[in-house]
């Protein structure tokens, strides 16, 4: 909300909200590092950003995956049982979706679930996909687990799920989260279901933090928006311009970090979350890790959730590898 029209001192925030509120001053009271939830990066202009950086010429990893899909489609659609329903955590664009759809609905009808907290999102995704022939699609406005869930329990008996978790969005997690969090896919599917696993694998650090810290400071816009959608959504006066963006390397979690680095002493009122805070000069606050993998760990962690990796397609000029996992 603009400081020019301040909220109502007694406004009570919706659900959503009073959640964010209370995620900032959690993140922003942690120390030794300050941290805010990667998951509030993606607001419209955050997707926005992120389907531009998408395009940068720094970073390979959504093109890699697009050659990797588009050259397998039809041999991961031929590994699939017949006639499976897809379900897809986090529709985004659905432009990466689209071949193995459409590899799908050439051989039978085939119902698509995007799973998706955006309506946006789902809807961008439902407009980019519908023209696919034979496609029925139904969105569900979850988070992932919920959704999957729901989708889970909707099923008609014998049909079978693959799950599509595309664009190495698990690198998100830390790789203890990410195998807990296979672990909860796991538990929603029935033997012989599928998930299709993107990841981004380990490469040069330069290549990497090339990658998150781009020569015309789209990334940068991204991250540092995380701090401008806190004033608009929670009453925030945090100085932009007082922070810079930066990527680092982290050798033992193998992620690479974005943080929000404070050029001087910064402080700043966050009034929806009845929050003060400073940073001194340099501090940072972490915004985000992307996890990057070596090919041959995805079937051990697959398999510590309970799955089997019974294929692997690997692109080598960037480096990126779809798995595809059976539910044991
Ligand atoms: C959408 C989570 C896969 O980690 O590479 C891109 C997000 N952050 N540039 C990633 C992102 C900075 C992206 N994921």
């Amino acid at each position: 909300m603009s400081r020019l029209a301040p909220r109502p001192a007694a406004a009570p925030l919706t659900p959503d909200l009073a959640a964010f509120a209370s995620e900032v001053r959690n993140g922003l009271t942690h120390a030794p590092q300050k941290e805010l939830p990667s998951k509030y990066l993606y607001d419209d202009i955050g997707s926005a950003l992120f389907e531009a950086i998408t395009v940068l010429p720094e970073y390979g990893l959504t093109r890699s995956e697009d050659r990797l899909l588009t050259r397998y489609a039809a041999e991961i659609v031929e590994a699939l049982p017949a006639g499976v329903t897809v379900a897809e955590l986090g529709s985004g664009s659905g432009r990466k979706t689209r071949r193995i759809l459409e590899a799908l609905c050439r051989k039978r009808p085939t119902s698509y679930c995007p799973i998706e907290i955006s309506r946006t999102a789902l809807q961008v995704c439902r407009r980019e996909l519908a023209d696919i022939e034979r496609i029925a699609i139904v969105g569900y406005e979850r988070d992932y687990l919920a959704g999957l869930a729901e989708v889970s329990r909707q099923r008609a008996a014998g049909e079978q799920l693959c799950v599509l978790f595309l664009g190495s969005t698990i690198g998100n997690f830390t790789r203890l989260a990410a195998t807990r969090f296979l672990r909860e896919i796991r538990s929603m599917l029935e033997p012989g279901d599928t998930l299709l696993l993107g990841t981004d694998l380990i490469k040069p650090v330069e290549t990497l933090l090339a990658a998150y810290d781009d020569a015309i400071g789209v990334t940068a816009a991204f991250n540092l928006n995380l701090l401008a959608r806190i004033n608009r959504e929670l009453d925030g006066d945090f100085d932009l311009t007082a922070f810079e963006h930066v990527a680092r390397f982290n050798r033992d979690a193998r992620s690479v970090e974005m943080h929000l680095r404070a050029k001087t002493r910064v402080e700043a009122r966050v009034g929806a979350a009845n929050l003060t805070v400073a940073l001194e000069a340099g501090e940072t606050i972490w915004t985000e890790s992307s996890h990057k993998y070596h090919a041959d760990e995805i079937p051990a962690i697959a398999a510590d959730a309970g799955f089997v990796c019974a294929h692997q397609w690997v692109e080598k000029e960037w480096g990126f590898a779809e798995s595809l996992l059976v539910s044991a």
